[in-house]
C-alpha cells in the first residue's frame, strides 16, 4: 500500500514538473537562461543554487578578485587561496565573446580591444553556470585523471583550478559555496543570447517545451572548446600568415601586460621600452623557451608552491593568426616604429 502511495505521489510530482511550463511560460529578455531551461525540462546540475544571499555572493566576489574575504562566515578564518595569483589573473568575469554559438577568435579580439577586456588563457566566469562541461578536449590530455572528475562538475573544476592552475590549495566548503554563488551572479539572461524581441520570445514560449529548449540550446556553446597547439616548425617562416601589428598591440596590452606589469601575476615586466621589444624580437626565432612562439604555445612549468608559471594559450584563446599579429607588433616596435 505504502509503495503504491509513494509511486502515485512520485508520479504526480514528475508529471507536475514536466508539464508546469507548457503554454504558461512567460519569457522576457531579463529571464534567466538557466531557470528557463530548467522550466523547459533540463535537469538541474549539481552546482544549481537558489535564494543566494547578497552577502555570500559578495564573499565569493572577494575570494575571486582578492583571494581572501573580509567577511568569512562565523567561526571561519580566511587565508589566501594562492601565494601567486587571484582567479582574475587568468579569468575574466564579464562577457568576452560577441558570438556565443562558435569559436571566433577574430571577433573575440575585436570585442576585447573595443571594450578593453583582458585577453587571457582561462575562460570567463560570465555564463560559467550555463555550461555543462569544463576542462574540455585537450585539457584531458594535460591533466588526465584529474579532469575526469572535473569535466562534468563545476565544483570539481573550481577545486582543480584553485589547487593546480592557481598553484594554491583546495577550497574549504564555505569558500567553494561562496564562489559558486558569485558565479550565479554572472549567469546569462535571454537578452544576452539575442532573444530581446517580445514577439520572438512569445513565439518561443508557445512551442512545445522540447523545441523551445532545443532552440535556446542552439544559441550558445555549452562548453569552452580547447585545442592545444605548437610553435611553427620553422620559426623564421612562422605560421605563414601576415601579421597585423595594430591587433598585435591589442594582444600585448590586454594579454601579456595583464600579468607582465607591476602588480600583475609575473615578476617579469614587459613594458613599452624599445629595449624590451628588442629582447622579445631577438628571441622570436631563437630555439629558446623565451621565444613568443614557445611561451604562448607551451607556457612555463607549474610547480606547486614554487615560482609562478605562465599557462599556455590554446588555439581558441589566441589563434596562429593572432600570434603572428603579436610578432608583427613586436618587430615593429623593436625597430622603433
Ligand atoms: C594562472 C592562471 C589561472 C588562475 C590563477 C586560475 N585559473 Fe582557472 N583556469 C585556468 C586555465 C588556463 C583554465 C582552462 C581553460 C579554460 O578556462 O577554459 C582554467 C579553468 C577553470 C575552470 C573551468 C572553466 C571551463 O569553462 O572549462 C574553472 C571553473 C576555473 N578555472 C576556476 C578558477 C577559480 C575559481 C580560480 C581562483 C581560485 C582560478 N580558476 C584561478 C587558469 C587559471
Ligand atoms: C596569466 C598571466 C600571464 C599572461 C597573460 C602572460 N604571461 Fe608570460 N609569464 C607569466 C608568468 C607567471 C611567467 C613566469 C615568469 C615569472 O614570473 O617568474 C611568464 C613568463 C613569460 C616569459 C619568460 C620570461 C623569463 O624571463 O623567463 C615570457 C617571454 C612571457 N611570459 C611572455 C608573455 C607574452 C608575450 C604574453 C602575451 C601573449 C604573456 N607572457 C602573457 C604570466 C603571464
Amino acid at each position: 500500500m505504502r509503495v503504491v502511495i509513494f509511486l502515485t505521489v512520485a508520479f504526480a510530482i514528475v508529471f507536475a514538473a514536466t508539464s508546469a511550463s507548457d503554454g504558461v511560460l512567460s519569457l522576457n529578455p531579463e529571464s534567466s537562461v538557466a531557470e528557463t531551461m530548467y522550466d523547459l525540462g533540463l535537469p538541474k546540475p549539481s552546482h544549481f543554487r537558489e535564494n543566494l544571499s547578497a552577502e555570500e555572493i559578495e564573499r565569493g566576489r572577494q575570494l575571486v578578485w582578492m583571494g581572501t574575504t573580509s567577511n568569512p562566515p562565523q567561526g571561519k578564518t580566511s587565508r589566501p587561496i594562492s601565494r601567486f595569483f587571484t582567479c582574475v589573473t587568468c579569468h575574466n568575469t564579464v562577457r568576452e565573446d560577441p558570438i556565443l554559438t562558435e569559436v571566433n577568435s577574430e571577433a573575440r579580439l575585436s570585442y576585447a580591444m573595443e571594450k578593453r577586456i583582458p585577453y587571457l588563457q582561462g575562460s570567463t566566469f560570465w555564463g560559467i553556470v550555463n555550461r555543462t562541461s569544463w576542462y574540455n578536449d585537450d585539457y584531458v590530455l594535460k591533466y588526465g585523471e584529474l579532469v575526469d572528475k572535473a569535466k562534468n562538475s563545476l565544483e570539481e573544476s573550481t577545486q582543480l583550478c584553485a589547487l593546480v592552475c592557481s598553484q594554491g590549495r583546495t577550497l574549504e566548503q564555505w569558500e567553494l559555496d561562496a564562489i559558486i554563488a558569485y558565479y550565479w551572479s554572472l549567469e546569462m539572461n535571454l537578452g544576452d543570447l539575442g532573444l530581446d524581441d517580445p514577439e520572438k520570445l512569445a513565439q518561443l514560449a508557445a512551442l512545445p517545451d522540447t523545441s523551445s529548449l532545443a532552440q535556446i540550446q542552439a544559441l550558445f556553446m555549452p562548453k569552452s572548446p580547447a585545442t592545444f597547439s605548437h610553435p611553427p616548425t620553422d620559426k623564421d617562416a612562422g605560421y605563414g600568415l601576415v601579421g597585423d601589428a595594430s591587433r598585435g598591440q591589442g594582444i600585448y596590452e590586454l594579454g601579456c601586460q595583464h600579468c607582465h606589469r607591476q602588480g600583475g601575476g609575473s615578476d617579469v615586466i614587459l613594458d613599452d621600452f624599445r629595449s624590451t621589444f628588442r629582447w622579445l624580437e631577438r628571441n622570436i626565432t631563437a630555439d629558446s623557451p623565451l621565444s613568443i612562439y614557445e611561451i604562448v604555445r607551451h607556457g612555463t612549468y607549474s610547480e606547486a608552491g614554487h615560482r609562478p608559471y605562465m599557462p599556455h594559450y590554446t588555439q581558441e584563446k589566441l589563434s596562429d593568426q593572432q600570434l603572428e599579429d603579436l610578432r608583427a607588433f613586436v618587430e615593429q616596435r623593436s625597430k622603433g616604429k
